[in-house]
């Protein structure tokens, strides 16, 4: 965490820092709501359970986002009913225009994690994807989840840095940037004109990003509230060294200068990582190393 912030100035920071991304976001990110999205989604869910999700019916997104998690997760028909919550209300707007777009009906409430305006007992999932690294006291926030949900049911957050994969993925990030020059030339770009809109944002991004977990640090999160049966699973380390190593070159050139081939090569070759970290790497390393991980466990019956 940001030593000279308080809590309130982080969910603050937060606030505006996602309220600015949300008009980008899904661009920037890749986010999809068709069949590429529906399966990442629904094998992230998969290796965080263990094995098929099965159906639940009330349940609450935690940092919803633009909806990447509840969305795709609908269209599945994994979850019946999707209540969203985040603390950026300019991301709720962007998760109903792609509800609307696709035709998917959801509730958004603007929230913050660590004070839900839900009744105990309210859900039967209670999930999120790279939301808890925002949240600046972790045990309040899992409290929270623990109390919203019907006995029985289960907590899943995927997407969240690991502190030692993190450390990792330094180094293709640190290599990028030595390198960037030579790939601009190859491709023929300039270099990116930073405004000063642009050092704003990269000043908060700094601030919003309060934890790197090891996995047992977010293990005992969730076993400090009641929750059992807790999984930490870890997942992508070849496709996030390349990942980074493309976004840490393509921060570096004007974006209209990217050629279009680049991009679908960096897209398909992500695509394609991720297929041989899940068959070759995932299940055989332990989770520490991995960029990310996640956690599912269960409010006892
Ligand atoms: C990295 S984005 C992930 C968004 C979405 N889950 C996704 O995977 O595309 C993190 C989200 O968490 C939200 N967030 C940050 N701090 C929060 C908090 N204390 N309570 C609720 N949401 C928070 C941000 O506004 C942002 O939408």
């Amino acid at each position: 965490m940001a030593p000279s912030l308080s809590p309130a100035e982080i969910r603050d920071a937060n606030t505006r820092y996602h309220d600015v991304a949300a008009d980008h976001y899904d661009t920037k990110w890749g986010i999809d709501f068709g069949e590429v999205g529906g399966a990442q989604v629904l094998a992230k869910v998969a290796k965080a359970l263990g094995g098929e999700p099965p159906y639940f019916e009330r349940s609450l997104e935690i940092g919803a986002g633009t909806g990447y998690f509840s969305l795709n997760l609908l269209r599945a028909g994994v979850i019946g009913r999707a209540t969203c919550t985040d603390i950026s209300p300019g991301m709720l707007r962007m998760l109903q225009a792609n509800a609307q777009r696709i035709g998917a009906e959801v509730q958004t409430v603007p929230a913050d994690a660590e004070q839900l305006p839900f009744a105990d007992a309210s859900f039967d999932l209670v999930f999120g994807h790279a939301v808890l690294h925002h949240i600046p006291d972790l045990p309040r926030a899992f409290g929270e989840f623990e109390r919203v949900l019907a006995p029985g049911g289960m907590v899943l957050f995927a997407g969240e840095p690991s502190r030692y994969g993190d450390r990792l993925a330094s180094v293709p990030k640190r290599l990028a940037g030595t390198v960037a020059p030579l790939w601009r030339a190859a491709i023929g770009a300039g270099p990116a004109r930073l405004d000063s809109e642009d050092a704003d944002d990269v000043a908060l991004e700094r601030v919003v990003d309060v934890h790197a977990f090891a996995p047992g640090e977010l293990a005992a999160a969730a076993r400090g509230a009641g929750l059992q049966d807790v999984r930490i699973t870890g997942e992508e380390l070849l496709a996030n060294w390349f990942g980074w190593t493309n976004r840490t070159l393509e921060a570096t050139a004007d974006p209209d200068e990217v050629p279009w081939a680049w991009r679908q090569y960096a897209y398909r070759g992500y695509l394609a990582l991720q297929g041989l970290d899940r068959r070759l790497l995932e299940g055989r390393l332990p989770p520490a190393i991995f960029y990310n991980l996640m956690i599912a466990a269960r409010k006892p019956a």
